[in-house]
Parts: C-alpha cells; structure tokens; sequence
C-alpha cells in the first residue's frame, strides 16, 4: 500500500464509553477452522468466522489448494476438504497479505502434501522470519525451492511426498511453529511431538481433537507443554464455533478503564487460559472486570465482561506471561501510560517480529504522545502519571494493534492523537470504527 492510500484517522477525548457489544470473532480459531476444514474430507461449517482480510486470505489459499469454500447469506461458511495430503497444485502463489498466522499455519499444512506452493504477502510479512516454520519442515521431508534472505518470502516449497515424524523443540515459545509441525504431522506415519518450553495457545490442538485426530498434551517442566499427535488420522468433518476474539476485545476494554465514566459489557469473550494474560495484569493494576455470566461455546469458555472505567497503578509482568498476551502488549502499554506509577513489561523479545517492530513502535507510539518510556534490552518500562498529554502522531508500520492502541490512547489522552494509517485494522477486526463509536467514541 503506498501513502496515497492511507487512511488518517483523528481519536478525541469525549464522553464515557457505554452499551453493550460483541468483537468479531477470534482469528486464531478462525484460521485454523478453515485449514481444518481443508484438510478434513466432507463437509465442516464455521459459525462466527472473523471476516477480516488475513482469514479471507487463508480462505483463498484453501480454495486455491482444492478446497471448496461457500459462505451462506446469514455468515455461516462451509468448507468441503479434499483431506490430508490431498491438496492440488495451486494456480499461481499463495497471498497471505499482512498474515503471519495464516502464511505459518498454510506453509506447515502444504509441506505434508506433495505439491510446490509459493507463498508472497505484503511488506511487512516479506520482512518476518520464517525459517522458524522451514526448520522443522524440512527435517519432516518438506523442500525449501527458493526464498529471499533468511527464508522469508517470497517462497516456493515442495511438500513431502512421503513426511516422516519429529520430536521438535521449539527454539522460541510460538502457537504459530507448533501448529505449522503438528499440521505437516497429521500426513506422516506415526508420532510427531512438539515440546514447547512455555505454554502457547492451544487452538490447534483442541480443534485437531474436536476433528477426530488423537493427540495428546502433557505439562513439560514449569511451564510448557510436550504435545504427541498421532499421524494419518481419519478427520471427521466438524461444526466449528468461533467465539468473540479476546485480543480484538481488549481495545474496548481498554478504552472503557481509561475513559472516565465508563461502564460496558462486552459479550462472550473467549477465556481460554492461554489467552488471559491481559485481563490478569489489568486486575493486578486495579481494573474492575467482572465476569457477569460464563459459559461454554463450542469447546471454549467464554465470559461476559463488564468493565468499569478504574484508577490503574504501575506492575511489574513476569516474561513467563508474555506467551499468553503476546498480542496486548501495545494496548497494555496505552494501560500503563495512565496507571499511576511504573510498569515493566519483561521478556519482549517475540514483539520485534510480529507486524512491525513492535517494542520499538510501541514505544514510539507513547513518546509521540508526551510519555516517558524506555526499552532496556527486551523489557518495555512505561513511567505512568494518571494522564497522557497525547496531540502526537502515530505511525501504524502497517500494524493493525499499533493502529488501535493509539485510537484507546486517543480517546483518554488531554489532546487528540492522529494515527496515520488505520486501514491495517481491517485485517484482524472489521467494523471497529463503527464498533466504537456505537460505544460512544470521538473518531474521525
Ligand atoms: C498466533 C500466535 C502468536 C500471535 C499471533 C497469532 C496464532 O504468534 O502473535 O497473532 O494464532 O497461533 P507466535 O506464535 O508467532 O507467537
């Protein structure tokens, strides 16, 4: 996308934020359903899908690999797969746009299907590594054709006609590396193990069961995980359920703790335990959020959550949490500008390759806007004053959670706060201008 394109958007300090709303749905989940649903012979249906552009690139790559794909009028999208090991040869290469997850996750469930498949994506994903996914590929039979420096993309590989097993150590905690292995795995004979160090989210694991696919999942040292997934399953083809994506939910949240007088329910927001980071280090900090009514929706636990606008105090986050909020990190940030007193976010490293740069733009995201923060080595200390001076100018670097921190730190800070670039919000969450402003947002 080039300057002529971009979209500016200005967020000012208004009213509180009040109602009642529903984020789309999780994008996690949603990638890996269609994936799923590729791979599984006969017909799966995915209720609540998030339609935001990286989901709508996996489901062109998935019909691109043979799958039939069909939405029906009411949003209920149905997947006819041609089964393991059975994807076509694709027309031309594969485009994943800004997707890190769905480029991952495809490169791991090609590599066990003897076809050559290219993969581009926009610049930002042209500059993510991902040798992370092509390590263990390879060593399950996968061919790396060609790639640009360092493995990243454009790439072309050949899948592996007959992929053999692996026990793989994941060198950095990632849901993405594990689930690219445990894919390529289902067409190998036998075993694979995936050993992670930290816990990661474990969506693809509870969808490969709720498919059919044995496989199983057992503490490994303090706080990971060692996960066996027995090969060559019969998927069976399943409903999916996706529920309302709690990264997408903590940009309301956020807002509505920051903005005084607020007071909003944001319903059913999926609490998987590998995915609460967030809400755990907003309560340590002082939030109010309540979990006014919990159920189970399709296999997670979802929670409706009230949030009342709170005074926030500075904490110190553990890096043993970051795998669990890996995504919130710059909204936790915004947080933290506001909160009274310091907080040290530890362990960052992983943020340096997601989107952007994101401890850097995370950082200059609060500069911009009169705050005092540091990064020392992979900790992010953000010096909290109870108010943030704001009237600065973010750039997004095509990173759709940088967009939409700035829009929470806007809509609290003494002065607007102009983003550059809001259109990369469209990837993760459609509809949150809109979603927004129902609420009560100042956004133009
Ligand atoms: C995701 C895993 C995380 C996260 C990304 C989604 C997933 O990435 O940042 O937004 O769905 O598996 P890593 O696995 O690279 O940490």
């Amino acid at each position: 996308m080039d300057f002529a394109d971009s979209t500016p958007l200005i967020a000012r300090r208004a009213g509180p934020l009040q109602g009642r709303t529903r984020v789309p749905g999780d994008k996690s989940i949603s990638h890996r359903a269609l994936i799923l649903g590729a791979l599984t012979v006969g017909e799966t249906t995915i209720a609540g899908l998030l339609e935001g552009e990286d989901v709508l690139h996996t489901a062109a790559a998935m019909r691109a690999l043979g799958a039939r794909l069909e939405r029906t009028p009411e949003g209920l999208w149905r997947v006819h797969g041609i089964g393991v090991g059975g994807f076509a040869q694709a027309g031309g290469p594969l485009d994943f746009g800004n997707s890190g997850t769905g480029c991952r996750l495809a490169i791991g469930a090609v590599a066990g299907s003897p076809v050559t498949t290219s993969f581009v994506g926009d610049a930002s994903l042209s500059g993510r590594p991902m040798r992370r996914v092509l390590d263990p590929l390879e060593q399950m039979g996968a061919r790396v054709i060609e790639a640009a420096d360092g493995g990243r993309l454009p790439l072309t590989i050949q899948g592996a006609a007959d992929p053999v097993t692996i026990v793989y150590e994941t060198p950095v905690p990632s849901a993405q590396i594990k689930s690219a292995v445990l894919l390529a795995g289902l067409a190998a004979p036998g075993e694979t193990t995936v050993i992670e160090a930290e816990a990661t989210r474990d969506h693809t694991e509870k969808l490969l069961r709720h498919f059919g696919a044995k496989l199983t999942s057992k503490p490994y040292g303090e706080h990971g995980r060692r996960i066996t997934l027995q090969g060559q399953p019969e998927l069976e083809p399943a409903n999916v359920v996706v529920p309302a994506d709690p990264s997408s939910a903590a940009f309301p949240m956020v807002a509505a703790l920051l903005v005084p007088g607020s007071d909003l329910i944001l319903d059913a927001v999926m609490s998987n335990p590998l995915r609460t980071g967030l809400l755990t280090t907003l309560r340590e900090m002082g939030a109010n959020i309540e979990a006014v009514a919990t159920r189970d929706d399709g296999g997670e636990e979802v929670a409706d959550l009230r949030v009342v606008a709170s005074k926030l105090k500075g904490v110190e986050v553990s890096p043993e949490r970051a795998p669990s909020m890996i995504d919130e990190y710059p909204v936790l940030a915004v947080a933290a500008s506001f909160a009274e007193g310091v907080t040290r976010m530890r362990g960052l490293k992983e943020l340096r390759v997601k989107e952007s740069d994101r401890l850097e733009a995370t950082a200059a995201m609060l500069r911009a806007n009169g705050v005092t923060v540091e990064i020392e080595g992979d900790d992010l200390i953000v010096h909290g004053k109870g108010n943030v001076a704001g009237g600065g100018e973010v750039a997004t670097h095509m990173d759709h959670r940088i967009a939409m921190a700035a829009v929470v730190m806007g809509l609290a800070a003494d002065n607007p706060v102009r983003i550059d670039d809001s259109a990369f919000i469209a990837t993760s969450f459609p509809g949150f201008v809109e979603l927004m402003r129902a609420l009560g947002a100042d956004l133009s």
